[in-house]
């Protein structure tokens, strides 16, 4: 499989302009007839997007063929590498340079080398701190000139055996980016291990290295090569053939770095970056390694900078709208240069990848730069826009404005940035108005691993959270508490969703003893800017976060002024979003709450430890929140970024069940610290929490709250409240591998009333409980429902004020049928039943999708349920289940939703958990064709699904 660039100029017709990936060399500018040979990465043929360039994927030897019978043209089979010359009329490659990297990972520090003094580091005697060679790579987002940082003229590199040309690392581990080099376990069980269950128990720590080699040609030379990395975990350190070029040390951002000083022409440029990854570096699982996409940019001396446009939209109605365009530019040239900049509009369709005609352009604008950066801006009327809006009331409509750069009429740069046209205003009393319509918030907080495949970013896994989200009626995320991979937002900015973009957890005061805490002051500013200009175009973006439960909070008016301070930096990139932080403690009397445009409330909202069931608790009890911060801040939206923090594994019910209708979790009550298991009658939360129903009815009895976002959507890899013995987190709606929790109904049915649903719990089959109370809950969007138990009539039930589920506390367990009718207005709506089932029989694999993109990276999630003779799932089942994979893929992980399951995700043996498992396959990069997923267990029939690869 060749990768080119492919520019369309009519059916069937384009030209190809850069080979990537790949060992070939193309005589660029060679016009070919492609439409029934190329598909890009979505699979879509190449003949789909009008005047735009794209990847696509062509079968080598069609490609050949078409290329000598139709033109005559000769490829070149050089084995050369992948910085490839592209005579391109736009001037602008952006290469992946994902593939080919050589790995290695040390537990301790291997090199001497670290970017700073900090607690626990290893080795700490004889360790050369780069920390002065690293600050100028954040020079581009510091305001004042006085605070940029200066390299100093010597340089360390010398010491860094592993970044030296000459250093053979051919014995590494050979990997492929995004690459989380923890994923894979083993998990450290057990007490005293180096990570505890806090951050997953998974080897995120230690020293990691990176290697590449890079090929310049002479007219790279010409060129200014940048290398982009979206996300690296963490303090990356960056050599070109043995020099050290800069670093970034936050794990969650992305950056950029100026390659071009020590690049040499030839195929043996050594790229090489160290990272760094302490332990006790954050409360959750964070991932290890270049876990995100990686990039090389090649430019004209003059070229739009660095997330170097701003987008913005006014005066919007559905006849008209205004679009405001800025083009930061930014020159690399000795010489003064005279630029013309143009910025046209286009009508863009996400889903398709579809670039429509031209619908508006800029004046174009002349500008003069004697190197620096200089800056052009227009505006622009658009008739009848595609308004961008949330799902499921609105479409996510967008549209790219393609800017130009020329040089003496020849386009030196080409620059696209994807953007919505939306308003949006933020109403203290009604809340989230969007294109003029009232939007409830309706959010989940998500956490960055992707389970059972960890943080390395996969489009189709992510896109895959958002589907089961969207079904949940969910309308918004909370990118907790980081900025999340910039594929993320393109996803959110299609689907309709909502974001609420945040950046620290952290600010001075620290939160785990090597936390961003111990850089914040020489990053914040240089973190903050680059964060809000690289997301800021991005129509689902409505608010920026700074921070989540900062310590700060404490520290009355010295916390308020730091919370200024970032408030300030973020309006002067982006003024206009709000900007808020989460607050758990702050109260409206406090200092702290001031700064911020938007209140977010983590908790305190719906009251904490405030129900009789947490009366016994120690720690804060906070009565409910939302009226006093309504009334102090009558101006200001509110709405909570945190609710809930409710618990539970999907499928376990743990008797007796609480009589009220939120109550934290002991061994007496909801929980079972033998098993790790929170029962799944879903009334349960976290010392601080409440149950769904109870933060309801504080959201109710308080209209003018905004909404919420529900901790968590996903569960997510550590964070096991409230077992740390194991190894993720039981807050999710929905679990690890993907499944529903009983809990996604209870969601469901208030999130979509529209939605005819109603679901019973817990299961019927309870050989042990015969005679017992046995308590059968109904949730459903109606509001009336009869129960049935073995065709008998329990009567009916209608929610009252403040209610949110329908509950049958005294059924006495016999085996059988529970049946449950619920109405709408007294029209019948819904029904659901569940029975008593027989001893498992049979497996049934089912794939999410059966025809994949054949690029190693795209995937099918296939699930396994264990069945009794008539087809129902056993709901206790925990059968030992081998998966194997045939033909043109491989199985990538397994997982159950356990969080107790310490198998390690890329087995091939997984047991069941609650009657269900998951495979995650993907196809052969490069070799389609069918492959075969099969599902064995001893006892049970076999089943086997096949995904064709394309
Ligand atoms: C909050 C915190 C989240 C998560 C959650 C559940 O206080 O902001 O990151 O820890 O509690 O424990």
């Amino acid at each position: 499989m060749l990768r080119l660039r492919w520019k369309y100029s009519g059916i069937c017709r384009g030209t190809i302009t850069t080979v990537i990936e790949d060992g070939l060399q193309v005589v660029p500018n060679v016009h070919i007839c492609a439409s029934s040979l190329g598909r890009d990465d979505l699979g879509q043929p190449a003949n789909r997007a009008l005047d735009s360039e794209m990847l696509l994927n062509f079968d080598r030897v069609a490609l050949f063929s078409v290329f000598f019978s139709l033109h005559h043209s000769f490829i070149a089979a050089v084995p050369t590498a992948n910085v490839r010359p592209g005579a391109k009329s736009s001037g602008r490659e952006r290469i992946s340079i994902n593939d080919g990297w050589k790995f290695y990972r040390s537990e301790t520090n291997p090199d001497g080398l670290s970017y700073q003094h900090r607690p626990n580091l290893p080795s700490t005697a004889n360790t050369l701190e780069l920390k002065a060679w690293i600050l100028p790579s954040g020079n581009g987002f510091i305001k004042d000139p006085a605070n940029r940082h200066q390299r100093p003229t010597s340089d360390p590199a010398a010491n860094a055996t592993f970044a030296q040309q000459s250093f053979d690392a051919s014995s590494w581990e050979t990997v492929n980016l995004p690459h989380d080099w923890a994923i894979k376990g083993p998990f450290y069980q057990g007490d005293n291990v180096p990570v505890t269950g806090g951050m997953g128990r998974l080897p995120t720590f230690g020293v990691g290295w990176y290697r590449r080699k890079l090929t310049v040609t002479s007219k790279d030379q010409a060129k200014q090569v940048y290398l982009d990395i979206d996300g690296a975990m963490s303090y990356a350190m960056v050599w070109l053939n043995g020099n050290l070029v800069g670093g970034w040390p936050y794990g969650y951002n992305s950056f950029r770095l100026d390659l071009t000083p020590y690049l040499k022409e030839g195929a043996d440029n050594v790229l090489a970056i160290r990272l760094d990854n302490p332990t006790d570096s954050s409360r959750w699982y964070p991932g290890g390694g270049l876990y995100r996409n990686v990039w090389l940019t090649k430019v004209d001396a003059v070229h739009v900078a660095q997330s170097g446009t701003y987008v913005t939209t006014r005066d919007v109605s559905p006849t008209s709208a205004t679009v405001d365009v800025v083009v930061n530019i930014e020159s690399k040239s000795n010489s003064s240069q005279k630029v013309d900049v143009a910025t046209g509009i286009h009508v863009f369709d996400a889903t398709t990848g579809q670039v429509g005609d031209e619908i508006a352009d800029l004046t174009r604008s002349t500008i003069s730069l004697s190197g620096g950066a200089g800056q052009a801006s227009g505006s622009v009327k658009i008739e009848n826009p595609r308004i961008w809006g949330p799902y499921a009331t609105q479409q996510p409509h967008l549209y790219i404005a393609v800017t130009r750069l020329y040089r003496e009429n020849k386009t030196i740069d080409k620059y696209e940035t994807r953007f919505g046209i939306r308003s949006v205003t933020y109403d203290s009393d009604i809340g989230l108005v969007v294109n003029g319509e009232h939007v409830e918030v309706q959010g989940v907080n998500d956490h960055h691993d992707l389970g059972a495949i960890g943080t390395a970013f996969n489009v189709r896994a992510a896109e895959r959270q958002l589907e089961v989200l969207r079904e949940l009626g969910c309308n918004a995320v909370r990118m907790s508490h980081n900025p999340p991979a910039p594929e993320l937002l393109e996803l959110t900015d299609r689907m309709g969703f909502l974001v609420f973009d945040e950046i620290f957890d952290m600010w001075q005061r620290n939160k785990t003893t090597a936390d961003f805490s111990l850089i914040f002051d020489d990053w914040h500013e240089p973190d903050l800017r680059s964060f809000i200009r690289r997301d800021r175009n991005h129509p689902s973006v409505v608010v920026w976060s700074v921070g989540n439960e900062v310590g700060e909070q404490y520290t009355n008016e010295t916390g308020a002024a730091l919370a200024q301070k970032l408030v300030d930096i973020a309006h002067e990139e982006d003024p206009t979003r709000p900007v808020t932080a989460s607050m758990n403690y702050a109260k409206p009397y406090m200092d702290f709450p001031h700064p911020f445009d938007v209140l977010s409330l983590n908790y305190q909202g719906e009251g904490i430890r405030n129900a009789p069931a947490y009366s016994q608790l120690s720690g804060i009890a906070t009565a409910p929140q939302y009226p006093v911060f309504h009334a102090a801040f009558p101006q200001k939206m509110l709405w909570s970024s945190e609710t809930a923090a409710a618990l539970s594994t999907r499928g376990t019910y743990i008797f007796p069940v609480v009589n009220g209708t939120s109550a934290p979790v002991n061994d007496t009550s909801g929980g079972n610290s033998t098993s790790y298991q929170v029962s799944a009658y879903e009334l349960y939360s976290a010392d601080f929490g409440s149950s769904p129903d109870k933060v309801f009815a504080a959201q109710d009895q308080n209209p003018f709250v905004a909404g919420e976002f529900v901790w968590s959507g996903w569960d997510y890899l550590g964070e096991p409240t409230p077992y740390y013995a194991t190894r993720s987190s039981y807050f999710g709606i929905i679990d690890l591998a993907g499944f529903k929790k009983d809990r996604f109904f209870l969601y469901q049915s208030r999130w979509r009333p529209e939605l005819k649903m109603a679901h019973i719990l817990p299961h019927w089959t309870w050989p042990d409980r015969v005679g017992q109370v046995t308590p059968v809950h109904v949730l459903s969007s109606g509001d009336e429902a009869e129960l049935f138990v073995n065709g008998k009539s329990q009567g009916k039930k209608t929610k009252g004020e403040y209610e949110y589920r329908f509950r049958w506390d005294e059924i006495v367990y016999s085996p059988g049928e529970l049946h449950v009718i619920t109405y709408n207005n007294g029209i019948e709506w819904a029904s659901d039943a569940v029975r008593t089932v027989g001893a498992a029989s049979r497996l049934h694999i089912s794939a999410d999708r059966t025809t994949i993109d054949a690029d190693g990276k795209d995937l099918s999630f296939i699930s396994i349920e264990v069945l009794d003779a008539d087809g129902n799932i056993v709901p206790e089942a925990n059968n030992e289940i081998t998966f194997t994979v045939e033909g043109a893929g491989e199985l990538v992980a397994t997982d159950n939703g356990d969080p107790a399951d310490f198998t390690s995700f890329p087995s091939n043996v997984r047991k069941a958990f609650s009657g269900k498992a998951l495979a995650i396959v993907k196809g052969s990069a490069g070799q389609p064709g069918p492959l075969t997923v099969t599902a064995t267990a001893e006892g049970l029939s076999s089943s086997n699904v096949v995904v064709e690869t394309h």
